[in-house]
């Protein structure tokens, strides 16, 4: 375990945190191989925290080409116990409009053909992880109340529907995906989640909303510029819950000591890898 508060995990739009101080950089190269980006570790608010860009720091990785594995597993390796991941969505229900931040709680997985799990070798022993609630509770909640601690209206639930990309989706898939429950479309989303779950990571997730249904219902599809343009304007706003969250993050907890359910995910499971101690 590390004395790292918190990682952070940057998506589209956000490819660095520039008021990180003392900065140091870690390549990183994991068993799963090199992740998207190097993770820069550096002090906010006097505290130690990590960030990586998901999608490289030039944005240069697909959602669909983003290994997931090797991302997760960097922090893991660097002791890290709890992730942050920013993620901008399309809005599908009423109460996700355009620049809309929420905290979802639930996940419909319709990516495929990603690396899902670090049980994909061959002969690897198999892991079923509990994942019925995909997020953390205590991070959640942490989020929950650094934004009300700063006055920033959040939405405390959504269902993040995960879609492959990197194309945007047709209007019979938006439609599906509202009757399914979801409020949420993003492709990053899984199996990040899922991952970070197989590894006894805390990680919960912000999602902007850059757009509504994907433009079907206005008739036009969104533009990546758009979806920019969009999260840029919400980015004063995310930095200050960043900086909310960050100065009431707890000290990291070791193993034996954490309370939440998310450090258990593996108690009794035979792994198909080492963990680091
Ligand atoms: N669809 C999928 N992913 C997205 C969208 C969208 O409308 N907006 C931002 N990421």
């Amino acid at each position: 375990m590390s004395d790292i508060a918190l990682a952070i995990i940057g998506g589209t739009g956000l490819y660095q945190i520039a008021a990180l101080e003392n900065v140091e950089t870690r390549e990183g190269d994991t068993v799963y191989g090199k992740p998207s980006a190097p993770v820069r570790i550096g002090y906010l608010g006097g505290k130690k925290i990590a960030f990586m860009a998901r999608h490289g720091e030039g944005h240069s990785v697909a959602p669909h080409k983003v290994n997931y594995r090797a991302n997760m597993r960097c922090l893991k390796d660097l002791g890290i116990t709890k992730v942050l991941a920013i993620n901008a969505v399309g809005g599908i229900t009423d109460a996700f409009g355009p620049r809309v931040v929420s905290v979802p709680d639930q996940i419909i997985d319709y990516t495929y053909g990603r690396l899902h799990s670090l049980s994909e070798e061959p002969g690897s022993e198999v892991l079923h992880v509990d994942f019925t609630e995909p997020y953390c509770a205590k991070l959640r909640a942490n989020i929950l109340r650094a934004a009300k601690k700063i006055e920033m209206p959040i939405v405390d639930f959504g269902c993040y529907g995960a879609t492959q990309g990197p194309r945007l989706e047709t209007r019979a898939e938006i439609t599906r995906m509202r009757r399914d429950g979801c409020d949420l479309v993003g492709m990053t989303g899984m199996p990040e989640a899922a991952i970070a779950r197989e590894l006894a990571l805390c990680f919960t997730t912000v999602a902007l909303v850059t757009d509504h249904d994907a433009g079907v219902d206005a008739g036009g599809a969104v533009t990546h510029e758009e979806v920019l343009q969009v999260f840029a304007r919400s980015l004063e706003g995310l930095k200050s819950l960043l900086k909310s969250a960050i100065g009431a993050m707890p000290a990291p907890e070791d193993d034996e000591s954490a309370l939440c359910s998310c450090r258990r995910s593996l108690d009794g499971l035979r792994l198909p890898f080492a963990l680091p101690r």
